[in-house]
């Protein structure tokens, strides 16, 4: 069997592939190590033009190598920042209003993915696979093309696939999908991802789709499945419970002196629906007046891509109601919101989920969440927390025993909070374990076996 190439805009450290910790990253690192391979991407860094030049630095663990390049500062504006980021993210996320589409960031883009290509065929021999993953590199397999590379390349889109009518306010949308068609498989996360695909490539590209998916259009053949990303259940839930002990749980529960607890964990993004859930926990408190002073909010929500205008602006607008809020409900010893804007490892993470009585989980828009799915994983099975799910998140299709709500009813999320708040033990136990069959029945070994049996061209199983 070939070795498995995988190419991401960010490549995991040596170090975070170890142990249950690293979620996708071990998954990824177990396949790379069953056949050898290498992981290729950004190193994160923005460098001199003589560092890029020089890359990739590469580091060897076992029969996987590491191999990143750094990008210098206008790659990293236009290709990350850009078109990435400024274009594409919010477009996926059905944010139209928030994108922005400069033809110079575009140019960057498509520049970084062949340069990004060119420096990794020197790593590839001819029977390597090669998986590729998300919107930064949607180009790639194009770019691999155009230098003579025939080997099998698959690629997984980690986010949503918008509508074709949302995708038109791309202005470059039919070249870019185009250079989607060169991949020979293709997977999405929902069927409605995969349908939205597919309904562009009927109705603006003249593609045909046969029902197994396999498709043709752009003059290539490629075929797309769902493989819906998932977590290793048993793993979260066993390490949720040997951390359940340590000084930072025994500390947030003194803080609470007695509380209910909901718990929120995000990248401060605005497809999270951050603001929403602020408000709605603010409903709650305004409706039912027996939570008040007797149910705190612990929002977790770590910056990211903060040079980018939209996120500047969420920042902003959640802190000012956080502030706004907290101002109106609470008392000298009761903070109804706690919100932080730092990153905890994941297993005090899943300690802090396994303490809550709440999970609350709702982005506006979101390929799969894998935090609704690690909030149900790190669960105690005799006393488990509900989980509250947005609709519009990829792991709703799945979690089908959570408490769905609309993101964007305010009224309606804070009486999901009420009715999950006070929820009989029988039937929270009764839908955590519906929920935990679910997660079993597809891991994220699963998703990454289907995906690379696929494209292998292998039955799996
Ligand atoms: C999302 C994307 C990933 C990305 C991650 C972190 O989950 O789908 O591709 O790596 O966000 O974003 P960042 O811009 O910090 O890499």
């Amino acid at each position: 069997m070939g070795r498995l190439i995988v190419v991401s805009n960010r490549v995991a450290k040596p170090t975070e592939t170890k142990g249950s910790a690293g979620g996708l990253a071990v998954a990824i690192f177990g396949a790379l190590k069953d056949t050898g391979g290498v992981w290729f991407g950004w190193s994160g860094e923005v460098v001199s033009e003589a560092v890029a030049h020089a890359g990739p630095t590469l580091v060897e663990e076992g029969t996987v190598t590491f191999a990143t390049v750094g990008l210098v500062r206008r790659d990293y504006d236009q290709y990350y920042r850009g078109f990435s980021n400024a274009t594409l993210w919010p477009v996926f996320h059905y944010r139209n209003d928030l994108a922005a589409y400069e033809r110079d960031d575009y140019a960057g883009y498509r520049r970084v993915n062949a340069w990004l290509a060119h420096k990794l065929v020197k790593l590839l021999a001819p029977d390597d696979i090669i998986w590729v993953h998300d919107y930064h590199l949607i180009p790639f397999a194009d770019a691999l093309r155009r230098e003579g590379i025939g080997n099998r390349i698959g690629f997984f889109l980690h986010t949503p696939f918008p509508a074709p009518q949302v995708l038109l306010n791309v202005p470059p949308h039919e070249e870019l999908i185009k250079s989607l068609c060169c991949y020979d498989v293709v997977g999405f996360q929902t069927d409605t991802d995969r349908g939205a695909f597919h309904d562009y490539l009927v109705r603006h590209a003249h593609g045909t789709v046969s029902e197994q998916g396999e498709i043709e259009a752009f003059g290539r053949r490629l075929r797309t499945d769902v493989y819906r990303i998932g977590v290793f259940p048993d793993e979260i839930a066993r390490e949720a419970e040997r951390n359940e002990s340590r000084q930072h749980v025994l500390e947030l529960k003194q803080s609470l002196e007695g509380r209910e607890l909901v718990m929120s964990v995000d990248r401060l993004d605005y497809s999270k629906g951050l603001v929403e859930r602020f408000k709605a926990f603010e409903r709650l408190l305004e409706n039912a007046p027996q939570w008040r002073g007797n149910v705190t909010l612990v929002q977790i929500a770590p910056p990211t891509r903060a040079d980018v205008e939209s996120y500047q602006e969420i920042r902003h607008n959640l802190e000012y109601e956080a502030g706004r809020i907290n101002g109106r409900f609470s008392g000298l010893d009761y903070t109804p919101i706690r919100y932080l804007n730092q990153r905890y490892a994941r297993s005090q993470l899943m300690s802090l989920f396994r303490e809550s009585q709440v999970g609350f989980v709702t982005p506006l828009r979101d390929g799969m969440n894998l935090v609704a799915k690690e909030y149900v994983a790190a669960q105690n099975p005799e006393d488990p927390g509900v989980l509250v799910l947005s609709e519009f998140a990829g792991a709703a299709a799945e979690l089908c025993a959570a408490v769905l709500v609309n993101p964007h009813d305010i009224a309606g999320m804070a009486e999901a909070l009420e009715r999950a708040l006070a929820m009989p033990l029988a039937e929270r136990r009764q839908r955590h374990e519906v929920n935990m069959a679910a997660l079993r029945k597809n891991d994220l070994g699963t998703w990454r076996d289907r995906f690379l049996a696929d494209l292998r061209g292998e039955p799996y199983g």
